[in-house]
């Protein structure tokens, strides 16, 4: 079955720390886990999803005919790119780089796909290209970027001009973590906006999202229509009511202080293993090159290297192991919500306060399946074997039960794509790059290179 590629589960076994998607790394707030938990299975949601809809209306201060409830962003990016066919569209733009299924959506539909990497280049797509459906996605997966006011105010223009139909993909709006939208409160009418809450809220196996439509267009009821019956199910229904919620939003915002702390710190200690960050991503996500391969081409000769070929491995794992150091706290078991409170810093780690050759805990144990050849870090630093490639790299960690998002789907092959994860997460990353590319990749006082 061809599916577009995605972090997060796989068909392997679990993934321990997950840095492959982008959900909020503390899980749902207890009041939207406890609404889901409690959402009535037994029956049918009512068909016409009326009172969370004249919910979602009042909370964006739009009319019930407005609010599509889909079963999740990728149900919505499916329903729209056919509705659009349907009413006459031959092309779609996307971003290049750009989340995937906008491109594959219209592909499976046969529809032309023209990607752009930035506005200058989109806004002669549209004059070329005629009427068009065109996603933006801001804060953009994968890169983080956002659009400023000026580029939305030509967009709007060139909207106009060409009689094309934008869609906003707001899916990391909620996490966004330096400054605020540009999108002008007068184009977000006149624009489809998607809303995808399951990322913020840490719940993304519960598959619920909204589209807001334009003030004025034809093809909303067209995309309400092709809606199957049902749409929602009882537990899409309860996080969609539970998300549109003042405590819940603000519970949001106020963890967005540790999350900025965790996005610096993680790319701090990383930077340290020669990961070169791509700037500008102003949320809880972000790209980077992985380190070369080859120590001898990794090194700077006029950087003052620090490196430690000698480190005793297995000494300063007991010890830490010792320590207090616990594994990522992602709660298997939802706890009643008087007991847990998910938005607060588990357990905050030393890592500033370490040098960058200083070794973290220990490793979660290799999961099981075995693979093929001998993995970089299952073998005894003797016989250590360094990964050859990229792939070789990511699949080792893999083995490990740490999946980072391979950006090669996104058009950057030897890039990955990293959310913010806890510290503890962080050093388990760390620990297995110290197995799996041995300790002489560490390095100190090395600032990442601009790629672009
Ligand atoms: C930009 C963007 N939009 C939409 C989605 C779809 O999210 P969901 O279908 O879980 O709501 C994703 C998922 O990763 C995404 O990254």
């Amino acid at each position: 079955m061809p599916v577009p590629e995605h972090g997060g589960t796989d068909a392997g076994p679990p993934v321990l720390c997950d840095f492959s998607t982008n959900a909020h790394p503390l899980g749902p707030p207890p009041a939207v886990l406890d609404a889901v938990l409690a959402a009535d299975r037994q029956r049918y949601p009512d068909p016409t999803y009326a009172a969370l809809r004249g919910h979602l209306a009042r909370w964006h201060d739009v009319t019930t005919e407005r609010v599509l409830p889909t079963a999740g962003g990728s149900e919505a990016i499916r329903r729209l790119s056919l509705a659009a066919l349907l009413d006459g569209i031959q092309t779609v733009c996307v971003p290049q780089p750009g989340f995937g299924d906008y491109a594959a959506a219209a592909q499976a539909l046969g529809l032309k796909v023209l990607g752009w990497p930035d506005v200058a280049t989109l806004l002669r797509l549209m004059d070329s290209a005629g009427p068009c459906l065109v996603w933006i996605c801001d804060p953009c997966n994968p890169t983080g970027r956002t659009l400023d006011a000026a580029e939305w105010v030509a967009l709007d223009d060139a909207q106009r001009r060409t009689g094309s139909r934008l869609v906003v993909d707001q899916a990391y709006e909620a996490l966004r973590l330096v400054g605020a939208s540009a999108l002008p409160p007068s184009l977000s009418e006149q624009v489809w906006r998607l809303v995808c809450p399951n990322k913020a809220l840490g719940l993304t196996g519960v598959r619920a999202a909204y589209l807001l439509a334009p003030r004025h267009d034809a093809l909303t009821p067209r995309v309400a229509a092709l809606a199957a019956s049902w749409v929602l199910s009882a537990e899409g229904e309860a996080l969609l009511r539970a998300w549109a919620d003042d405590e819940v939003q603000e519970e949001l915002a106020d963890s967005h202080d540790l999350l900025r702390e965790w996005v610096q710190a993680q790319q701090d200690r990383l930077a340290s293993w020669g990961f070169q960050r791509m700037p500008g991503s102003v949320t809880n996500f972000w790209m980077a090159r992985l380190p070369a391969l080859d120590a001898s081409d990794d090194l700077d000769p006029d950087l003052d290297l620090d490196l430690d070929l000698d480190l005793d491995l297995g000494a300063t794992r007991r010890k830490l192991a010792s320590s207090a150091m616990t594994m990522p706290s992602r709660p298997t078991h939802p706890q009643p919500a008087s007991q847990t409170h998910p938005f607060t810093a588990p357990q905050t780690l030393p890592l500033q306060t370490q040098g960058a050759n200083a070794l973290p805990g220990p490793l979660p144990a290799p999961l099981n399946k075995p693979l093929p050849n001998p993995l970089p870090g299952t073998l005894p630093p003797s016989q250590h074997v360094p990964p050859a490639t990229h792939a070789a790299l990511l699949a080792a960690l893999r083995h490990h039960g740490i999946k980072l998002r391979d950006a090669t789907s996104f058009g950057y092959p030897g890039w990955v794509r990293l959310s913010v994860q806890t510290p503890a997460a962080v050093m388990t990353l760390v620990s297995a790059l110290h197995q799996v590319l041995g300790p002489h990749h560490a390095r100190t006082a090395i600032a990442p290179k601009d790629p672009s």
